[in-house]
């Protein structure tokens, strides 16, 4: 390797540095003892994420929802499920956050509504032709009787992409477009209409004074004229991001709606922020989302999914760094969210990631804790090093793993119930937060009622247990965040280094770090003095699958 050096893209504004925690309101905190996270359980919980030392935070969907999708079907953009608690609340948690200098960005979901949505409850109403099916993406069928789905499209969650409506008087009608599951039908985004609806949606939590929006399936807005058929190849990612040409993702037409955004959240001050949800085969493709007057920030899911080997993942970062910054943006780094299985277990693998199918009692063999925890306390060395923006989800500054012997009966992802049970889904990695060890729930309420159960083995994972460690998970985390902020890493430059083909190394300015992902010990430069090692070890030898950043004497 040559001694490269690039720069992340410059700029004042905050998200171009920020390390954002994303919440996941129903397994956060419980306030209420119900069982689900709520808005008053987060507002109780902030001072966590001082301690931890996050700039802001990022919340799934809290909105009022039928809870089919966990919320990603929502029937009322402008309001709280009283499952999460009021708007009084919400105001509530903003000003708390806001109070201890944690921005908040909400999750807006444009792509489809709930079928209880009021529109799309007087879509179905509606003659075909309407206006009030032209919001949505009704079409008659084939066939001789119109019994046959208007094209070949398979949902991301398993089944056609189509449902067949009954018609007001009581004859089997048209058929409407759901990417999703069949209780989220998809608006219909050339619409202008709905494009008018959205920018009230988006002025409506701007007014409240949110800190910026992370834009649900960003690339799924506009589909290509005409609906074609389309056959992914076989074991393709059904979300797109290893597909080229897919007509419902990532069509070009998406673009100017963002710029519409752009130019709405720019009427208000400070700096708000868009941040894409879009799954796309390239870097290049995904920069292309956040060109000046677009979106400001885009997940880097090829960073994601990047299995744990050095030369991809230096690969990984470096293009990262070019494809952003050949647009003026900064690159965005994450590991895990509540789509994908946790890192901690992810990177142990021994098969191939099964990424939102999840991982359930009858996989085998399992990914191992120990080696699962290392990588990921190692790769989370690498990541909160890096220029730019990182994305963490919660419970990973506790090292948890994905929860994989979750019983039948307490599964809730649409995808099991679409397929069957063939795939598991993405409940893994949404079983709520372990707080106090020897507590209910592990202190995520105090009732013990959990919607999804906790693993037998989470107390010695519980925040009370790694706040008493210096070796803990959370310890880790909390020395590089203050370490990342103190030292400015979110910008500037790196210089890379050569420690081998199994090592990650580059420079931040005096400070080094370098990663093994290995199978023998790497020795450091002599001289090598660590600041903050992934692994507790002594000496100057990294062990495989670990971590450290370090100066040079
Ligand atoms: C996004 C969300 C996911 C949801 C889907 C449909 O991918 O992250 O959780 O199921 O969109 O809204
Ligand atoms: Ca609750």
């Amino acid at each position: 390797m040559t001694e490269l050096e690039q720069f992340s893209a410059p700029g004042a504004e905050w998200w171009r540095t920020a390390v954002i925690y994303q919440i996941y309101p129903r397994s956060f905190a419980d306030a209420n003892g119900d069982g689900i996270g709520d808005l008053p359980g987060i507002t109780s919980r902030l001072d966590a994420l001082s301690e931890l030392g996050v700039d802001a935070m990022w919340l799934s969907p809290f909105m009022p929802s039928p809870q089919k999708d966990a919320g990603y079907d929502v029937s009322d953009y402008r309001g709280v499920d009283p499952l999460f608690g009021t708007l009084d609340d919400f105001d509530a948690m903003l000003a708390a956050a806001h109070e201890r200098g944690i921005r908040v960005i909400v999750d807006l979901v444009p792509n489809h509504s709930s079928d209880q949505h009021p529109w799309f409850q007087e879509a179905l109403k509606a003659a075909p032709g309407s206006r009030e099916r032209a919001r949505y993406i009704f079409r008659d069928g084939k066939g001789v009787d119109g019994e046959l789905p208007p094209n070949n499209w398979e949902s991301v969650f398993g089944g056609g992409m189509w449902t067949r409506v009954t018609e007001a008087d009581g004859t089997p009608g048209q058929w409407y477009l759901h990417i999703f599951d069949s209780s989220q039908p998809d608006f219909d985004w050339t619409n202008q209409e709905v494009l008018e609806e959205f920018r009230g949606v988006l002025r409506f939590w701007l007014d409240r004074g949110v800190d910026g929006f992370r834009v649900d399936v960003a690339h799924g807005l506009i589909k290509k004229a005409g609906l074609p058929d389309y056959t992914p190849s076989e074991g393709a990612d059904s979300m797109g991001g290893d597909q080229e040409d897919v007509p419902y993702w990532g069509q070009p037409g998406v673009h100017e709606i963002y710029r519409d955004w752009h130019a709405v959240l720019a009427e208000y001050d400070g700096d708000r922020a868009l941040c894409a949800e879009a799954w796309l085969p390239t870097l290049d493709k995904i920069a292309l989302w956040v060109r000046p007057g677009e979106m400001d920030q885009a997940f880097n899911f090829n960073y994601l999914m990047t299995p744990w080997n050095a030369g991809e993942l230096r690969d990984v970062i470096r293009d990262s760094l070019d494809a952003f910054g050949a647009v003026g943006a900064p690159s965005t780094w994450v590991l895990s969210n509540h789509d994908v299985v946790r890192h901690a277990s992810r990177l142990a693998l021994t098969w191939d990631n099964p990424q939102g199918d999840g991982i359930g009692p009858r996989d085998e063999p399992k990914p191992d804790r120990a080696v699962g925890l290392s990588r990921a306390r190692a790769a989370t060395t690498v990541m909160l090093s890096l220029p730019g923006s990182a994305y963490l989800y919660q419970g990973e500054e506790l090292g948890l793993p994905e929860a994989m012997e979750i019983p039948d009966e307490f599964r809730q992802d649409p995808s099991w119930f679409r397929t069957n049970g063939e795939r598991y889904g993405r409940d893994g990695c949404r079983v709520p937060l372990p707080w106090t060890a020897t507590a209910p729930a592990y202190g995520f309420n105090g009732t013990g009622a959990s919607w999804l159960p906790q693993p037998a083995e989470w107390a010695e994972y519980a925040r009370d247990a790694e706040e008493a460690s210096d070796t803990s998970t959370l310890a880790l985390y909390k020395t590089l965040l203050r370490l990342r902020a103190e030292r400015g890493l979110g910008s500037g430059s790196i210089v890379w280094e050569d420690l081998g083909d199994d090592a990650v190394a580059f420079r931040r300015g005096d400070l080094h770090v370098a990663a093994n992902l290995g199978e023998a010990p790497l020795e450091l430069p002599a001289g090598a003095s660590v600041v903050v090692r992934s692994e507790p070890f002594s000496g100057t030898a990294l062990p495989p699958d670990s971590a450290a950043w370090y100066t040079l004497a």
